[in-house]
């Protein structure tokens, strides 16, 4: 970490490596940062203008957009043009092969750990650096799945077609709360035998709204407040449930919707 996150200094126990003070968006505050965009000596003769290419400045000239080092362990190839395969190749750059191209940044070119533009780091050191980059790798992002690939099997499409019930929808009722007569919509996809009835909240069964085969298409259903012998219930909580009477009912679980009978 101290090679990142420290100067370069021959005098300096431990000594750094300078990276910090380009990749250092995480920590930016305090920090002086040279502009947003620099070289980093990739080449002497650049044949990509890079920045210079948009802006036409020559002081702009083989400038790249300095890029975040999070999860770099994750995205190789590196550079603009993605010219060297491993972090290995990239510490190699900064240490022995910085290019004097006439933009190149001057925190590359005028330091250095023993000579200005040389980290000189001992093999030791390069393969601390090469570790502390790993570091930036953050599994918990790259494996969260709300920033998976929504059209994939991981993302959102499949799952509420695979939850939707096969055999019918029972809607809200209307009015809820209510008192006097309250409706509900029961939606059925396939012709079936469906039992929707009314449930106290102890989970009896006062009242059967509808019973037998019902066809595809919707069906208005109307509770008057009442039980199956036309006595008024008292006000409360009561469910609507529409099930399913198939022999295989796995297809569609029951249905239920909380209905206040106000008196
Ligand atoms: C003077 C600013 C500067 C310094 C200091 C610097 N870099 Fe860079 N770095 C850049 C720029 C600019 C690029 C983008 C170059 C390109 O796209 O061609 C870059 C690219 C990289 C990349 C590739 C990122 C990618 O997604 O392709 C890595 C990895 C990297 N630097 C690591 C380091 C390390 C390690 C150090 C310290 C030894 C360091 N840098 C020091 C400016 C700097």
């Amino acid at each position: 970490m101290d090679l990142f996150t420290r100067f370069a200094d021959p005098n300096a126990t431990p000594r750094g490596a300078n990276c910090f003070l380009c990749h250092s968006h995480v920590v930016q505050k305090g920090v002086a940062l040279p502009a947003n965009f620099t070289s980093n000596g990739l080449d002497q003769f650049p044949t990509d203008a890079g920045v210079g290419a948009v802006t036409g400045q020559p002081e702009h000239h083989g400038t790249f957009k300095i890029p975040t080092v999070r999860n770099i362990a994750l995205t190789a190839p590196y550079m603009h043009d993605g010219r060297f395969q491993t972090l290995e190749e990239v510490v190699e750059h900064y240490d022995q092969h910085l290019q004097p191209h006439a933009n190149l940044d001057p925190i590359l070119r005028d330091l250095g750990n023993v000579r200005p533009g040389y980290l000189d780091l001992s093999a030791s050191e390069k393969t601390a650096l090469v570790a502390f980059l790993h570091t930036f790798t953050d599994t918990a992002l790259t494996t969260d799945p709300q920033y998976a690939n929504p059209f994939t099997s991981l993302g959102l499409r499949e799952q509420p077609i695979a939850a939707l019930p096969r055999l019918f929808v029972l809607g809200e009722n209307f009015p809820n709360p209510f008192n006097g007569q309250t409706e509900m919509v029961l939606t059925v996809l396939r012709t079936a035998q469906i039992r929707v009835s009314i449930l106290d909240i102890l989970g009896r069964e006062v009242r059967i709204l509808k019973e037998g085969t019902l066809s595809a298409g919707r069906h208005q259903l109307r509770w008057d407040g009442t039980d199956n012998q036309g006595m008024a219930l008292s006000g409360g909580i009561y469910f609507c449930r529409a099930l399913s009477l198939e022999s295989n009912p796995g297809a569609t679980a029951p249905q239920v919707k909380k209905v206040v009978l106000l008196k």
